[in-house]
Parts: structure tokens; C-alpha cells; sequence
């Protein structure tokens, strides 16, 4: 495990940015996952600035949505696709971009679909961890080896789910790449900046491995990278 710790958030978008960019160019066709929430979007707007200035070719880059709100209508304004399509994925000629679907019908079998789509393996796995220790939409006590899951969603993050279309009635499952791929991707870079995130990622670094705190799991990854601000840091031992 990896641990940078970095003065603020623009600092942290940064080092996120230049990261999610180095991968880019250095493997020939990557897969690379990508969170929404708000810890991500410095990084977005730093790789949206250099997507345009056509400083990188995006040709071969196959992008992944991490999850997704499910049931919702095809290209609605507040599932993850629309959102990551607006902060990223519109902003330059990407080859490849994927997302579990918010109306599939079936959500299992939309599952076995994203998870075939990511057969070829997760470059670096992009993530931010939730108060609760969640990664993607693997809330607390859900399958911890699953590839790709339905989850009920917790209180907090249909709460989440409403931040930005407060007329939302957010639904009640989510759609997420489970912990078994992300444990299999080749790289994760995990995002935290916030004093509300010390506690989360202190136990997530320094407590005991346990799917009640599915970021806990991320300490057996070999290539675990975690990026955070004083504020996210302040109650991990080296800060
Ligand atoms: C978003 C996602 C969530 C968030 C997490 C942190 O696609 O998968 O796990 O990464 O809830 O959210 P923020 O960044 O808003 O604190």
C-alpha cells in the first residue's frame, strides 16, 4: 500500500489527475474504472482541461462506470453515466465507454453482461470510500467476492443519491462492480479528502479486514494506491 498525503484538495486532484493520466499513456489499451461523487470532480475537471488542450490520446482508453442507481429511466440526468458523461467522458474523443445499465431489466443478468465487459481486466480501479466504508455500491455486509452486484442501498446513500436533483426519489438498489474485480484490478487509487472521512479511512487502513467495512479489504491489494488530504489523513499513524 501506497499512501500520499497531500495539503488540500486541489492538491489531491492533482496527484489524481496525473495518475488516472500516466496510466493512460502507459499501457496500450486501458481499462480504467471511474467513480462519481464529489471527491473525484477536481481530478474530472483537471483531465477534462487536458483532454481538450488534445494533449492525450484517448483512442484506445476504455472507460467503466464503477455503479450505478437502478431502476432508473435510460439517460436520466442523475444515473451515473449521465453524470460521468458530463464530467468526462463528452469532453474528448474516448474509444470505448461502458456503464451498468439503470433500466436493465434484469439486474443479475446486467451484472454477468458488465462483468464479461471487464474481462480483459481493470487497469486501475478509481475509487472514493463512503462515511460508512463503502467502495462503489458495496455497502457494508454485502458479498465481498461478488464481480459485479445489486445492492440494497443504505439510508445515506439515497440520501447521497439526492444531492444534486433534490426531486430525486432516489432508488433503492444500486448496481456496482464488487469487490471481487476491484481486488483483481491491476491498480486502485482510493480518494479521500475531508475531515468526515478520518475515521473511515483510519479503520479502513489500520482495522481489522472485515466486510463491515468493505474498504477495509483494499489492505490486500498489492497495488492499492491512497491519495488524501490532511483533513481525510489526520487520524492515520504517519500524519
Ligand atoms: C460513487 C461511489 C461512492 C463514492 C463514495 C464517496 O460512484 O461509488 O462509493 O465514491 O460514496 O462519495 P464522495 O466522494 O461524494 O464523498
Amino acid at each position: 500500500m501506497q499512501i500520499t498525503i497531500v495539503n488540500d484538495y486541489d492538491e489531491l486532484s492533482q496527484a489524481a489527475a496525473a495518475h488516472v493520466m500516466r496510466v493512460l499513456r502507459d499501457r496500450p489499451t486501458p481499462q480504467v474504472v471511474l467513480p462519481t461523487g464529489n471527491t473525484p470532480l477536481g481530478m474530472y475537471h483537471l483531465l477534462r482541461t487536458e483532454w481538450q488542450a488534445g494533449r492525450t490520446d484517448l483512442s484506445q482508453a476504455r472507460f467503466f462506470a464503477l455503479d450505478e442507481l437502478w431502476p432508473l429511466p435510460e439517460g436520466h440526468p442523475a444515473t451515473f453515466a449521465a453524470t460521468l458523461r458530463r464530467l468526462l467522458i463528452d469532453h474528448g474523443p474516448v474509444g470505448h465507454f461502458d456503464h451498468l445499465r439503470s433500466h436493465a431489466a434484469d439486474p443479475e443478468v446486467e451484472c454477468h453482461r458488465y462483468a464479461e465487459a471487464l474481462g480483459g481486466g481493470i487497469d486501475l480501479a478509481v475509487v472514493g470510500i463512503g462515511r460508512n466504508g463503502h467502495i462503489g455500491y458495496n455497502e457494508p455486509r454485502t458479498d465481498m467476492r461478488a464481480p459485479c452486484q445489486k445492492v440494497e442501498l443504505t439510508a445515506q446513500s439515497r440520501l447521497s443519491a439526492k444531492a444534486y436533483f433534490p426531486d430525486l426519489e432516489p432508488p433503492e438498489f444500486g448496481l456496482t462492480i464488487g469487490m471481487g474485480l476491484i481486488m483483481a484490478a491491476r491498480s486502485v487509487l482510493l480518494l479521500a479528502s475531508g475531515a468526515e472521512k478520518a475515521e473511515v479511512l483510519a479503520q479502513a487502513v489500520t482495522g481489522p479486514v472485515t466486510p463491515s467495512l468493505p474498504a477495509s479489504l483494499l489492505q490486500e491489494h498489492p497495488g492499492l494506491i491512497i491519495v488524501a488530504d490532511r483533513s481525510a489523513a489526520s487520524l492515520l499513524p504517519s500524519a
